[in-house]
């Protein structure tokens, strides 16, 4: 099939508004899948599909006739959330044009609009597509509206179609082999490729979804990494039909993966935005611009319950980690807390996918702190530190006057909603310390509001709070807005005047008075009475902020009992010693590991 017979493209869409169904519909149609069969291939790993979300972009191909000659058509998946944002350019950067759609119910929403401007700069062509036409609340003409004065997009070119019923859904692929133009490319001129995604298999290792921009690529090619400089072997080229289906060699225009062997050996050498060519050909070739590294934005840190069994859990991370390059990952140990981990994410929901992956295989025997984010000091040397830990977060005891100014990282949150909630909303964002940019209305009731938003809101479910305050009707995007000067200050948490290490967080001042004596009144109720008075207190910056106390309770379990019960008292005994091996000293008294663990866990 030659390259003018090529079409690479996407499907944009807000998270819900039928992308998957409508992708399995188009492979049923093409006959890539069977009819009814295989659901949802494009989303292959379990949690996205229970969450009903994509987190991976997956693509497949598909063979198409029209007017009586063949199409070679790539459909490339797209993630649909904002965490993913590099992916997702990536993703469309290997597309001549996406297929924008829309839930006729809803409308346009906030992810529509920000995936819209993202394949807009990327210079695509856009099919509108207006979705769940079957629904009784399904409002057509309104969705066609929106796309008009939002975007442009005229009302005859769009398709009504029911992804769920299949009608209309014929219709698509015509528009997508008219409109989008085919790839350009010169399979002649040595080999430019960019790498879109990356995933694990347990045989051929690292496996790479690539678009192949100019030359050829086959088995046994040697290439080169621009971003690593490492070099490989090619083991096998091929498409995803609708799974890998090996084939001689790639050429310009076409999106398909390709293998090493031997084999890639850590999935964090496969970067996504990375160009590769053959060796040799280094010096005539222009790598694909704008690679950047994913930057991690949440943290967490996991501990197992008992340490016994840490090795377990290690295990699990690491599988996880394979396949997700971009959560990073640093041991860390707590004196509260033992031996554990520290895990960075792009954003807080690739943070909560993998916590729910966690949880489902080690369950209760997990504990994972609330996230938190990256914060940046500057000194007055004029150095920068990025910290991602809060208990290395100065604290004032080396002298405030080193520090030059903190500051915290920001995003620029884009929220539509019916006019209705307009008041709710601004309200939540104001209190989460939000800084309103614009607030326009794009229909005569929907408004779209730009507020800048501090991430450590963000991560607090700022997006639960949102969905209350609106009756689930408000949608929210976000992106990186960078770092801004603020009033935050490190807190603690002292047992009897010592620090408790696992309990630290850097908060905006404003809310030391709340979250300290919110902290006070937590730990205490986990705490069993001592021999000796407890003290808890917060401690923001050098400042006390909130204390409670443990009055003094001498526990004795011996005496209630008769001298004479021996077997009674010696079970007694062994019972109190096995309880003492679960204590852990903090100043002069100690408290049940369990105190820690259920004031860390969220
Ligand atoms: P992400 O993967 O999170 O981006 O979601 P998605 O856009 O892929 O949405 P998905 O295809 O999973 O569809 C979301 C829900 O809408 C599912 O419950 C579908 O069954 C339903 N749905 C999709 N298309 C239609 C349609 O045409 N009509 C109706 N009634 N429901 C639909």
């Amino acid at each position: 099939i030659p390259l003018e017979r090529f079409r690479n493209f996407c499907i944009v869409a807000h998270v819900d508004h039928g992308k998957s169904t409508l992708s399995d519909r188009l492979l049923e149609l093409t006959g890539t899948i069977e009819k009814g069969g295989n659901k949802q291939i494009l989303d292959k790993l379990d949690v996205e599909r229970e969450r009903g979300i994509t987190v991976k972009a997956q693509t497949c191909s598909m063979l198409y006739n029209y007017k009586g000659e063949d199409y070679m058509l790539h459909l490339v998946d797209t993630p649909g959330h904002v965490d993913f944002r590099a992916e997702v350019t990536r993703s469309y950067a290997s597309c001549g044009g996406a297929l924008l759609l829309v839930d006729a119910s809803q409308g346009v929403q906030a992810q529509t609009v920000a995936n819209f401007y993202l394949a807009f700069s990327q210079g695509l062509t856009l099919v509108p597509v207006v979705n769940k036409i079957d629904l009784p609340s399904a409002d057509p003409p309104r969705a066609l509206e929106q796309l008009e004065s939002t975007f442009e997009l005229k009302p005859e070119n769009a398709v009504l179609i029911s992804a769920k019923t299949g009608l209309n859904v014929e219709e698509i692929l015509p528009k997508v082999i008219e409109q989008i133009p085919a790839p350009v490319g010169d399979h002649l001129k040595p080999l430019r490729l960019l790498l879109v995604d990356s995933w694990y298999d347990n045989y051929k290792g690292v496996i790479l979804l690539v678009r192949i921009f100019d030359g050829t690529i086959k088995a046994g090619d040697h290439v080169v990494s621009f971003a690593t400089g490492l070099k490989y072997i090619v083991g096998e080229v091929g498409i995803m039909h609708p799974l890998e289906t090996p084939q001689k060699s790639l050429r310009a225009g076409q999106v398909g993966y390709i293998y090493f062997n031997p084999g890639m050996k850590q999935s964090k050498d496969a970067k996504v935005g990375d160009t590769f060519t053959t060796v040799g050909s280094e010096r005539l070739v222009e790598p694909y611009p704008g690679f950047e590294e994913p930057k991690s934005m949440v943290f967490v840190a996991a501990f197992p319950v008992d340490q016994g069994e840490h090795g377990h859990l290690e295990d699990s991370i690491n599988q996880i980690v394979l396949n997700d390059r971009s959560v990073t990952l640093q041991k860390e140990s707590s004196e509260a807390l033992g031996a554990g981990w520290r895990l960075g994410f792009l954003g807080t929901l690739h943070c909560s996918v993998f916590e729910d992956r966690l949880r489902q295989e080690h369950g209760a025997s997990l504990i994972i702190t609330p996230p938190t984010v990256p914060f940046k000091v500057i000194w007055n040397t004029g150095k920068e530190t990025i910290i991602q830990n809060p208990a290395l977060f100065p604290d004032g005891d080396e002298g405030s006057s080193k520090v030059a100014e903190l500051q915290e990282p920001y995003v620029e949150a884009t929220i539509t909603m019916p006019e209705e909630y307009l008041g709710k909303v601004i309200e939540l964002c104001e209190v989460n310390r939000g800084i309103q940019q614009s607030l326009n209305f794009f229909t005569s009731t929907q408004v779209i509001l730009k507020y800048l938003v501090p991430l450590a809101q963000l991560v607090d479910d700022f997006f639960g709070k949102l969905k209350g305050a609106t009756r689930g009707y408000a949608s929210l995007d976000y992106e990186d807005a960078g770092w801004r000067k603020s009033q935050i200050v490190k807190m603690q948490l002292l047992v009897n005047k010592v620090p408790v290490d696992a309990v630290s967080r850097v908060v905006h001042t404003s809310q030391v008075d709340r979250v300290g004596r919110q902290w006070v009144k937590k730990f205490k109720e986990h705490v069993d009475r001592q021999m000796y008075e407890v003290i808890i207190q917060a401690m923001a910056g050098r400042r006390i902020v909130a204390r409670e106390t443990i009055k003094p309770f001498r526990k004795d379990v011996l005496a209630k009992l008769h001298a004479s019960d021996i077997s009674r008292r010696k079970k007694l005994l062994e019972k109190q010693k096995e309880g003492r091996k679960k204590l852990k000293a903090v100043g002069n008294i100690t408290i049940q590991q369990e105190a820690f663990q259920k004031f860390l866990a969220k």
